[in-house]
């Protein structure tokens, strides 16, 4: 059993108790409103730089042919997205930070190189379907990692979000021991800590009385779920105005990581590459954006622009030791 799952057993009386109960948790506020629509405009500015015709006023540009290349639509694992200085800005934001030092009992943290979405509604061009997962190997037992998003778009019922399994985080060991993990379908080491799930598992697991929920949340608000919890993005409903922008987080203890690993995360680092949801293992780059069998003309060195160097951030990126 890991500290994390000793502490499910306390009362806090804020946002931990729901986080233990059911395996997320939305904490209000976590950076005000203005911040939150601060690093949306440098997002949404950043998506433009790319300079492939897309005018945020003009839905028809919404499509593949004006955006960069994507996971699912709106993950940006290249052109190095994780370490643009708003990114990195955000991600040591002291209401961000916070949350994960109380999970963790220690500011002593790494932080993912994980990186932003952002969704457009309304699109025609991209085929979408659920893919309910976890993002923590069956084989990995307690709660080894807890994730993020920090919300900078209104996320309502019929906009783009987070969709998530309540309840299952506590039932993941029950499952695979039901269910042994069928790991010929993994897709490489680079997701180890994954895990798909079929139709009749998301049955199962409201058959023990989960319940899929819409994970709802304001501007500013941050997003936190235990790895083990069932989950997957909700694509916007065709009613939906909102173009979804957040930036995804995700810290764990430095004290959790390897040398090897933390070798690894600072030649990432050094490389300006985007990795992972996990800090502190799985530290495996996404490289460069291919077309066609070629580094794609778009894809950059550097970001745009370069965070500042401080002695925290070096810390959290693992370049510098605690
Ligand atoms: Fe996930």
């Amino acid at each position: 059993m890991t500290i994390l799952d000793q502490n499910a057993t306390t009362q806090y009386g804020d946002w931990r108790d729901d986080f233990y109960s059911k395996g997320y948790a939305v904490i209000k506020g976590a950076i005000s409103s203005e911040k939150a629509a601060h690093y949306r405009q440098k997002e949404l500015d950043w998506l433009c730089s790319f300079d492939m015709g897309l005018d945020l006023n003009d839905r028809s540009t919404w499509t593949s042919e004006h955006l960069p290349q994507s996971f699912k639509a709106g993950m940006y694992l290249h052109y190095s997205a994780a370490h643009e200085k708003y990114v990195w800005d955000a991600r040591l934001e002291p209401g961000v930070i916070t949350p994960f030092a109380q999970l963790w009992n220690t500011e002593d943290l790494l932080v993912s190189f994980d990186t932003i979405n952002i969704t457009f509604p309304g699109r025609t061009d991209v085929e979408w379907s659920p893919w309910p997962h976890v993002d923590q190997a069956p084989e990995r037992k307690g709660l080894s990692c807890v994730q993020g998003i920090l919300n900078l778009s209104e996320a309502g019922p019929k906009d783009g979000g987070l969709l998530l399994m309540e309840g299952s985080s506590k039932l993941f060991d029950q499952f695979f021991a039901g269910n042994p993990p069928d790991r010929s379908q993994g897709i490489g080491a680079k997701h180890y800590d994954f895990y798909p799930f079929k139709e009749h598992h998301v049955r199962w697991y409201e058959e023990q009385r989960c319940k899929l929920v819409k994970v709802c949340a304001e501007p500013g608000d941050l997003i936190l779920w235990d790895s083990r919890s069932m989950h997957y993005a909700a694509f916007p409903e065709p009613e939906s105005e909102v173009i979804r922008s957040i930036i995804y987080v995700c810290y764990t203890p430095a004290s959790h990581a390897t040398e090897q690993d933390l070798e690894k995360k600072k030649e990432l680092f050094r490389k300006w590459e985007t990795s992972t949801h996990w800090p502190h293992c799985n530290i495996h780059g996404h490289g460069k954006a291919m077309v066609d069998g070629e580094v794609d003309p778009r894809e950059r060195e550097e970001p745009l622009e370069k965070p500042v160097l401080s002695e925290r951030l070096l810390q959290l990126a693992g370049v510098k030791s605690y």
